[in-house]
């Protein structure tokens, strides 16, 4: 008898999970319960085996050693797959604890305050179970490693696709870029702490969806976090043997319009890959825009403090081109209003450089909704570039909240007066009409800049 009932409940409770689960990518509800400890390893040795294999948190490389933070659970297996380790747990982490945390003088490992991977999955998680109500974790695809790219979905009833706007706020295309994940990060966990106490962040997260992607490409921010900090691009092993294709020249609208604004190069640091969305990663963006409406979005990147908006892939402006400039300006303004940092705001090919095949382009230019990029500080190379210290992200952060909310505010606004996206329908895709290649100019579009 007892037996019969188990078994219905279990089938009770399968049916009830299938049906909240609804449809659509994957999606994960808990967070997984974390017993952790701190390998370490020969830093001589090929690790790659390894990495592809194991979720493993790079901590520390000291000396001969690299110290990993791993879940107890994947301990056997990697003995089996013949790496051999010590654990050092007592070094890093203080026992007795029931979320165990770095000590303070291994915080962060190698990343510091910026999240690796790891940290941001178990964060991601952890909002998700903090706010059930309010906050739901999405898997739109999966990177070239295996490992999840993450969208987290902020919305009363986030169950339930419902009839509001979308807005997309997107970081980490580019390895190196570390602040980039930060500020979408916190913009979401902004939105979820601030819920019951501010009316205005209520207001918007009721009447909109707000899609927090903060890591777009996490095999390469792994990479630059252990191997290479200024790696930019994703980890496609190419076929003349160098790796990577650069994220931000993957996407379809107008995908290599010239080889200035990206490259056919594949090692070329902006080498746009062998075919519009090529990559698993962009392909996940394209998944979450295919199956959520989405009514505008920004797309974060550093350095050089700008705000801008298409065209990126010629200098021509849009036919929202007045539209993009009163946002941009709005937002700008909005910005220098919190630490008196100055914003550029422009047309991303002429403020900028060329680019083709990028995220806003694509975002505008497939489903015509306002798309910005917007590079974070600090302004050039001298004052760091990528590097940026652990004590930016707090203002970087706090300077972008006000223009996120205002993007936001006009999406919900102008969504509310049409029903539709802000801007103009669906237009057909123009990519086929791909000018013929310009030959290639080594140097003369990247000269004495860095792609950023
Ligand atoms: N800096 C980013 C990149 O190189 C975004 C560029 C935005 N578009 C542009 N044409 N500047 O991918
Ligand atoms: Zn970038």
């Amino acid at each position: 008898m007892k037996k019969v009932r188990t078994i219905q409940t279990i089938i009770i409770l399968i049916l009830l999970s299938a049906v909240l689960a609804g449809f659509g990518p994957a999606r994960i509800t808990y967070p997984e319960t974390e017993s952790l400890e701190v390998i370490a390893l020969d830093w001589r040795q090929d690790l790659r085996t390894l990495r592809l294999n194991f979720p493993l948190d790079p901590l520390l490389a000291d000396g001969l050693k690299v110290y990993f933070l791993v879940e107890r659970k994947y301990l056997a297996a990697i003995g089996e797959s013949g790496y051999s380790y010590t654990i050092e747990t007592s070094r890093f982490i203080q026992t007795g604890e029931k979320n165990l945390r770095p000590k303070a003088d291994g915080a962060g490992g190698l990343n510091g305050a910026y999240h690796s991977y790891r940290e941001l999955v178990s964060e991601l998680k952890s909002l998700a179970a903090a706010y059930p109500g309010l906050a739901r974790l999405f898997i739109p695809g999966k990177s070239l490693e295996n490992r999840n790219i993450y969208a987290l979905k902020i919305s009363d009833n986030p169950g339930l696709s419902e009839n509001e706007p979308g807005i997309a706020f997107l970081g980490g295309h580019h390895a190196r870029e570390w602040i980039s994940v930060e500020v979408p990060l916190l913009i979401g966990r902004y939105l979820l702490e601030n819920y019951n106490r501010d009316a205005r962040v209520r207001e918007l997260v009721n009447s909109a969806e707000i899609w927090i992607v903060p890591l777009v490409n996490p095999d390469g921010l792994e990479y630059s976090i252990l191997n290479y900090r200024l790696w930019r691009k994703n980890r496609r092993l190419n076929q003349d043997g160098s790796y990577g294709v650069d994220l931000n020249r993957n996407y379809s609208y107008q995908w290599g319009y010239d080889d200035i604004g990206s490259s056919p190069e594949p090692f070329s640091a902006v080498f746009r890959g062998t075919g519009p969305f090529s990559e698993p990663e962009t392909e996940a963006i394209r998944n979450l825009f295919q199956s959520h409406r989405i009514s505008a979005a920004i797309s974060y990147h550093s350095f050089s403090q700008l705000i801008l908006y298409p065209w990126g892939y010629f200098d021509q402006p849009s036919e929202d081109e007045l539209l993009f400039q009163s946002l941009a300006a709005d937002m700008a303004g909005l910005i220098a209003q919190v630490n008196g940092r100055v914003y550029q705001t422009g047309r991303a090919a002429a403020s900028l450089y060329l680019t083709n095949g990028d995220f806003a382009d694509w975002a505008f230019g497939f489903y015509r909704i306002p798309a910005f990029t917007i590079e974070l500080p600090p302004v050039d190379l001298l004052q760091g570039g990528f590097l940026n210290s652990e004590s930016d992200i707090e203002p970087i952060f706090l300077e972008n909240l006000p223009a996120a909310l205002y993007l936001i505010e006009r999406a919900v606004a102008s969504y509310a007066g049409t029903g539709t996206r802000l801007g103009p329908l669906l237009r057909k895709e123009l990519e086929k009409n791909r000018k013929s290649m310009i030959k290639d100019r080594p140097g003369a579009a990247f000269m004495g800049k860095e792609s950023r």
